[in-house]
């Protein structure tokens, strides 16, 4: 849909938010009504160099051609069945990502968080039929973001942050340990513990990297105490950080790890990967979603993740986010710039990624601000030197003018 074509104007829209919707999110002062490549275009025609990609989604670009021809050709084939059925795309799709990481098994969702939730789960039920009643517990680590959904807010490591506030009590048996330290997690976890959750890279908690020592360190924690090891890779996933996985870059092989957001291209498609000592843990009836793996949004997958494999899209990732983070560094007040691939957050030394944000958005750059003093940039993974030489202008000028 377009303005012209609904015969509204801007300020009707934003009314008609304003009367209808619960509105959790402080938006950006424009309507967001079209997009190709690295650019997003608002209601009057004006592009914007989008380095948030609808928070680290469209990873190969607005409206992919090659996703836009899967998305037009299965909805004239069949847009959706019920997960009682056989469906090509599923099938397609599944053998796709599980041969490309090197995993052995597929549960498909609908978001990030429904990939978390149905990881929680799983590990919880291979704990139980497996050890016995108690061993359900999971540590994850403080500052994490794992999704807003019940199971998955607890497995949040933020007590008492605002997406927390007032949602307790949650479910049992999460506790939360200290990001890159090894022994705080070793001290965390007990005879009951049956999983470690963690995110390669925590995005919403400030961009900040594990170290390898930190993931191998895990790895080994669990295979000595016969845990579970399990990767949220929903913003880490599909090149974003420079290897196809984040685990493929660490050279640490999860039990089972969630992915979303780029898998889409665009679409709501989350899923879970596991694998072969988890295969029998789900059987008929243990776990299921009307959407989970529609056909639409799997054919989509298909054609983002081919586009993403077939283009190197993770070896542009590695090599245009080196060549970005030496640059922002020269930008004023910055104290760190930090991130793998194209998952890069700069922090400054003042608290102004709110306003970095709002003003970079008004010289016609996007992006997102994750903690008081950290900006996120998350761009296509097919951005060129130029489109980031722009972001950095853009940036320089917002961040002089504005301390
Ligand atoms: C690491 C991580 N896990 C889970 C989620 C939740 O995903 P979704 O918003 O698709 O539910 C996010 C979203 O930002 C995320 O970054």
């Amino acid at each position: 849909m377009i303005l012209k074509e609904v015969g509204k104007t801007k300020e009707d829209i934003k009314d008609m938010y304003n009367t209808y919707f619960y509105e959790t999110f402080k938006r950006l002062d424009f309507i967001a009504e079209k997009g190709h490549d690295t650019y997003l275009v608002d209601e009057n025609g004006r592009e914007y160099l989008d380095f948030m990609a609808g928070i680290a989604v469209n990873s190969a670009g607005h409206c992919n051609p090659k996703v836009v021809e899967a998305i037009k050709e299965q909805c004239e084939t069949l847009i959706h069945a019920s997960n009682y059925c056989y469906t090509i795309p599923q099938a397609m799709l599944a053998e796709l990502i599980c041969k490309s990481i090197g995993m052995e098994k597929i549960y498909f969702q609908n978001s990030g968080a429904e990939a978390n939730e149905v990881m929680i789960k799983l590990a919880r039920k291979y704990g139980k039929d497996n050890y016995g009643p108690n061993r359900y517990k999971i540590v994850t680590a403080l500052n994490s973001f794992h999704g807003r959904t019940l199971a998955t807010l607890a497995a949040t490591g933020q007590p008492g942050s605002a997406i927390q506030h007032n949602y307790d009590p949650f479910i049992p048996g999460i506790t939360y340990a200290e990001f890159n330290n090894v022994k705080a997690f070793e001290e965390a976890c007990d005879e009951d513990t049956i999983a470690v959750m963690v995110e390669p890279v925590q995005g919403e908690g400030g961009v900040i990297p594990a170290t390898k020592e930190f993931l191998q360190g895990l790895r080994k924690l669990c295979d000595e105490r016969d845990m579970l090891l399990l990767f949220d890779e929903v913003q880490t996933g599909w090149g974003r950080t420079g290897s196809l996985m984040a685990f493929m870059g660490y050279d640490v092989k999860p039990d089972c790890v969630s992915m979303a957001k780029a898998m889409g291209g665009g679409m709501p498609i989350g899923a879970m990967c596991t694998s072969e000592k988890l295969a029998r843990t789900f059987g008929p009836g243990a776990h299921g979603s009307t959407y989970a793996g529609n056909p639409v949004c799997c054919a989509a997958s298909y054609a983002q993740v081919k586009e993403i494999l077939d283009n190197n899209l993770a070896d542009n990732s590695d090599k245009m986010g080196e060549y970005f983070r030496n640059i922002l560094l020269k930008l004023p007040h910055v104290k760190e710039v930090r991130g793998k691939g194209l998952m890069i957050g700069v922090e400054f030394d003042k608290e102004i990624a709110t306003d970095v944000k709002y003003n970079s958005s008004d010289e016609g750059l996007l992006i997102t601000a994750v903690r008081p003093s950290v900006i996120r940039l998350v761009p296509p993974l097919n951005v060129t030197k130029e489109e980031c030489d722009k972001a950095f202008e853009i940036l320089n000028k917002v961040v002089k003018e504005l301390v």
